[in-house]
């Protein structure tokens, strides 16, 4: 999907003035009148790394504007999730990171008094009977509401070029008052973007950058090209190359001692002073070239492709604000400490983060952080282990309640291209969730997505043929279904899947 207006052209001057996003600034305005207008807010949000963060622009941008608020968070926003809220006595509900994919049950709401929705997301918009726009057959009524700020509506991509953190930015923008300047919020919508996996080789895309100015223009984000592995600021140097699946190289991935004897041929010692492994950000400018260029010659010496070697380096964001050496300050790690929080039913904890707790809530979030690495690795090597099943349009593995559903999505995106898993067709997830339910999630790639594929529509479909709901992006989607209906649904999904991939 290509932008809609050509003044979001991302070669373009830095124009300090002008909205970021003009395409959405109507949109914005909108909204953040509505906002202004009342008494108190309900921030409702999801639970991830992108909730958490447009909920933390939200409150900062609400603060600023002299607007009480309060914040809940969700799941998923399915329909007792929305009674609890009309159930509540406030007038005005912002929904962040989620709302579009649920504008049928939210406008029933609207439509008796219960609330007015005030909706900042970027998942694809339901229709009056919850089906995607893009379903295919019958005729969709249309339906929505007025305070509807969402890429998709004009446009832009919403799985790749705005997150829910990045839309709520935008309207972070819109609720300025003569005097504040909330760019600075850019630097959390940049961490959102990353934790939705919106950024490629090049950093982020699109919309994004126009963010990443205002946060570099702020003084609250840098841009860098850099070694484009996970945990430049906080892992062990054998580590961070042992850990880089994302390289592949022979005798380094998954290689403890390999990557230690790769490292000590270099001219860069491994240990400080005191005897402790040194961190890629401990490292001197010549040191991290040093390191960066054998890496690049050992990839290219042991066959790995053009592209996984280009691949090594790429655009890099760091938060300028934060101490070097630690989670906060690389976008992609504050993102996982985030996940680590808010899919642990600790979303208090992330959000406390976000809004700068650097003592109690750090040190909380550190302690759920190593629980929720522990928890991928297990999950990641049970898949490896029981493998996938193989349909004719898709790939899928039933964890039943060997991980956690709030994380399988994760487990799964991370699997893809482990031996047995493909790269070229969706893998889809399922997990128990409790209450006679259960989680799916699918994950697909770029490739299959400009093949045709629409997750999105594929599990909102599928999952309301057996009597559950679901919904996302294109790329990557979700869903809830009934207990005992998995076999059902995935004959609905590899048809839906069959229909769209050409
Ligand atoms: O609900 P939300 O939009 O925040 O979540 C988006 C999800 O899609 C994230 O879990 C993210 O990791 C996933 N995603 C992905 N691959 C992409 C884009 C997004 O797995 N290319
Ligand atoms: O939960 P998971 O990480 O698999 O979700 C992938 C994407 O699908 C997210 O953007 C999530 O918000 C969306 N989703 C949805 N409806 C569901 C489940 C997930 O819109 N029932
Ligand atoms: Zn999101």
């Amino acid at each position: 999907m290509a932008t809609a207006d050509a003044s979001d052209d991302p070669d373009g001057e830095y124009d300090p003035d002008e909205f970021p996003v003009p395409a959405l600034e109507a949109r914005a305005q909108r909204c953040a009148a509505r906002l202004r207008e009342a008494d108190r807010v309900l921030v409702a949000s999801h639970i991830d790394a992108d909730g958490l963060t447009s909920a933390a622009v939200a409150a900062a941008a609400l603060e600023r504007a002299g607007v009480p608020f309060e914040s809940l968070f969700s799941k998923q926003l399915d329909a007792d999730d929305l009674d609890r809220i009309a159930a509540t006595d406030h007038d005005t509900v912002l929904f962040t990171d989620f709302g579009s994919g649920q504008l049928d049950l939210i406008a029933r709401h609207e439509e008796r008094g219960a609330f007015t929705p005030v909706i900042a997301d970027h998942h694809q918009p339901a229709d009056a009977d919850g089906r995607s726009p893009s379903a295919s057959g019958t005729e969709s009524r249309p339906v929505d509401t007025e305070f509807h700020l969402n890429p998709l509506l004009e446009g832009v991509d919403g799985a790749s070029e705005l997150s829910g953190a990045g839309a709520t930015y935008l309207l972070a923008r819109a609720l300025e008052a003569d005097g504040t300047d909330n760019r600075d919020l850019a630097a959390l919508a940049v961490v959102g973007a990353v934790g939705d996996m919106q950024d490629g080789e090049d950093g982020l895309s699109g919309a994004n950058e126009r963010l990443v100015a205002d946060g570099v223009a702020a003084g609250a984000l840098e841009a860098e090209t850099d070694l484009a592995l996970y945990g430049r600021q906080t892992r062990p140097l054998p580590k961070l190359l042992q850990y880089a699946s994302e390289a592949r190289i022979p005798g380094i991935s998954d290689d403890e001692a390999g990557s230690v004897e790769f490292l000590s041929g270099l001219d860069v010692p491994m240990r400080d002073d005191d005897g402790d492994w040194r961190r890629w950000v401990d490292l001197t400018g010549d040191e991290r070239q040093t390191v960066a260029s054998a890496l690049i010659r050992r990839a290219v010496a042991s066959g790995v492709p053009a592209e996984r070697v280009d691949g090594l380096v790429g655009t890099t964001y760091v938060l300028a604000d934060e101490e070097p050496g630690t989670e906060l300050r690389d976008v992609s790690e504050f993102s996982t400490l985030l996940n680590a929080t808010a899919r642990y039913e600790r979303a208090d904890v992330g959000l406390a983060v976000c809004l700068g707790d650097r003592d109690e809530a750090l040190a909380r979030a550190r302690t759920l952080l190593r629980n929720h690495r522990r928890n991928l690795s297990e999950g990641l090597q049970w898949v490896k282990n029981e493998g996938v099943t193989t349909e004719e349009h898709l790939q899928w593995f039933d964890a039943g309640t060997r991980i956690r559903e709030t994380i399988v999505g994760i487990v799964a995106g991370m699997a893809v291209g482990a031996a047995g898993v493909s790269r070229s067709k969706p893998i889809v997830a399922f997990a128990d969730a409790g209450d006679g339910e259960v989680k799916v999630s699918a994950r697909g790639s770029g490739h299959l997505v400009r093949s045709g594929l629409d997750l999105s529509a594929v599990m909102r479909e599928a999952s309301r043929a057996v009597g559950g709901d679901g919904g996302g992006h294109d790329v990557a989607a979700g869903a809830t279904i009934p207990e005992g209906e998995r076999e059902v649904f995935l004959a609905a999904a590899d048809e839906a899947v069959g229909e769209q991939v050409k």
